[in-house]
């Protein structure tokens, strides 16, 4: 059983869907210089989200949209009135959005806020409430602004952190009539797989390993510090705001009963669990500064950063949950899997997705149940979805029976976590329309109810079709999940 009042919805993020990477002032973000990337093997996953100087260099110097699909999205710049009605048809609660940093501060440091990107997010704000949608808001979501990566090294500087609590502060001061749930940062976790998209860092810049891990460690303490102000600041402008942490919680299991395997597992957990620790507790865990030891780094902190970060923790834990992996002492020469930028040993029990994503819907329950059991924090799952291809019948039906089939197994997952005394507040469906995939820029790789008219080579209508996974969310959400257990 789900709770009465159960959050069900979508998530989105603006650099994937809103397109009008140029329009009405907007400045160039990361996002707007990230190339199309077509399959790549496991072993060079990490291509999918490496970029030089030169690349920028050349991305800044093209108006093409076709090599930068981030630039065109879905135009939900002109069109979110119409989505927005869509996901009322399907009875969303609930629409996780992000809010594009470049809209209103297009090179991140300017004093002022252009007005367009205020009122533009502010009619989103409006046609949400007039659709009975409750929006939870993502201030960071892989597009900070380029100049800023450029003139700051990014989150490295303590500038980028002023910058962006300037950025939050203004949408609390405008939003905050329209917006209670605020998510920080996306993945916070996520510097250390792609740390240019979350934090500004171009490897590039640093001589040595040693010097980049001293960067991502530095520019991390900076996004903990942020998280932790800004959250004091929404509850300044709105005491009743409900801030929450995000993680990417792939789930590592050990792949033998070899105590090593588990040992291993539980080592690489525990780091995944750092990020929401210092969030949730509000202080460093001591395996942190021992783990920055071993490597040589340390952070740079002022005097009242640890007290900052002391006093503003989050309210709930907000996570995106896709796959889990395995870890394995003996992993040279074993099969490898990889997703979300992560690479493990395959687990034999698992299918994976066109992608190589390993589809494990009881690694949804496992996850709930462990992160409600650690930080004893109210869970959203705000991201969980399945990439694929999908066809256009004769009948000019999408029978995503596939799609179906895998929302059914993690929801019912879901379920168990639930009567199992997690509270969990919502589910979001990731991409409930189709976007632009994150780590490959492609169209192709599709994880919406309903489809959208634009391909991978950039042609396309722009069209929003409804797949056959369009009606069926709707009965379970008009349901409260009862639908699942009809035959
Ligand atoms: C999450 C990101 O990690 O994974 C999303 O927060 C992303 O932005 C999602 O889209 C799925 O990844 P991809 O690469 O398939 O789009």
């Amino acid at each position: 059983m789900f709770p009465k009042n159960f959050l069900w919805g979508g998530a989105i993020a603006a650099n994937q869907c809103e397109g009008a990477y140029n329009e009405d002032g907007k400045g160039l973000s990361v996002a707007d210089v990230a190339r199309y990337r077509s399959q790549i093997e496991v072993s060079d996953y990490k291509k999918q989200w490496e970029i030089s100087k030169a690349d920028i260099e050349t991305a800044k110097l093209s108006q093409d949209v076709l090599q930068y699909p981030k630039r065109h999205g879905i135009d939900f710049y002109h069109r979110y009135a119409g989505d927005i009605e869509l996901f009322q048809e399907m009875g969303f609660k609930t629409l996780r959005l992000s809010i594009a940093w470049t809209r209103l501060f297009p090179k991140g440091d300017e004093t002022k806020p252009n007005e367009k990107g205020i009122a533009y997010y502010l009619e989103i704000f409006r046609k949400l409430k007039a659709c009975g949608i409750e929006p939870v808001v993502t201030l960071s979501h892989y597009e900070m602004p380029l100049a800023l990566v450029e003139n700051n090294e990014g989150w490295v500087s303590r500038k980028t952190m002023e910058c962006f609590e300037r950025f939050a502060r203004t949408c609390f001061q405008h939003y905050h009539t329209y917006v209670k749930y605020w998510l920080i940062f996306n993945e916070i976790d996520s510097i250390i797989r792609h740390p240019f998209t979350t934090a500004g860092i171009i490897e590039e810049n640093y001589p040595d390993k040693r010097a980049l891990n001293q960067a991502l460690i530095q520019a991390l303490h900076h996004q903990f510090l942020a998280s932790a102000i800004v959250t004091g600041a929404a509850k300044e402008i709105r005491a009743d705001s409900q801030i929450g942490c995000m993680l990417t919680r792939t789930l590592i299991y050990p792949h033998t009963c070899n105590p090593a395997d588990i040992a291993l597992a539980q080592v690489l957990n525990r780091l995944n669990y750092l990020f929401g620790d210092v969030q949730v507790f509000g202080e460093y865990p001591e395996f942190a500064f021992r783990f920055m030891k071993k490597q040589g780094v340390e952070v740079v902190m002022e005097a009242e950063d640890l007290t900052v970060i002391k006093n503003n923790p989050v309210d709930f834990v907000s996570f995106s949950y896709y796959m889990s992996l395995n870890a394995s002492v003996e992993a040279k020469g074993m099969e490898l899997a990889s997703g979300n930028l992560a690479v493990g040993v395959k687990n034999p029990y698992l299918v994976a997705n066109e992608w190589g994503w390993q589809i494990d819907p009881v690694g949804l329950r496992v996850a709930c149940i462990d992160l409600y059991d650690r930080y004893r924090k109210p869970l959203f799952i705000v991201e969980n979805g399945m990439g694929a291809i999908d066809e256009i019948g004769e009948n000019g039906m999408i029978e995503d029976d596939y799609r179906i089939e895998y929302f059914k197994q993690h929801f019912l997952e879901m379920e168990k976590a639930i009567a199992s005394g997690v509270e969990i507040m919502g589910y979001m469906a990731w991409g409930c329309i189709d976007l632009v995939s994150a780590s490959t820029s492609q169209m192709s790789k599709r994880y919406g109810m309903i489809y959208v008219d634009v391909q991978d080579d950039g042609s396309g209508t722009y069209e929003r079709r409804k797949k056959k996974s369009f009606d069926w969310y709707r009965e379970v959400i008009a349901s409260n999940g009862q639908s699942l257990h009809q035959l």
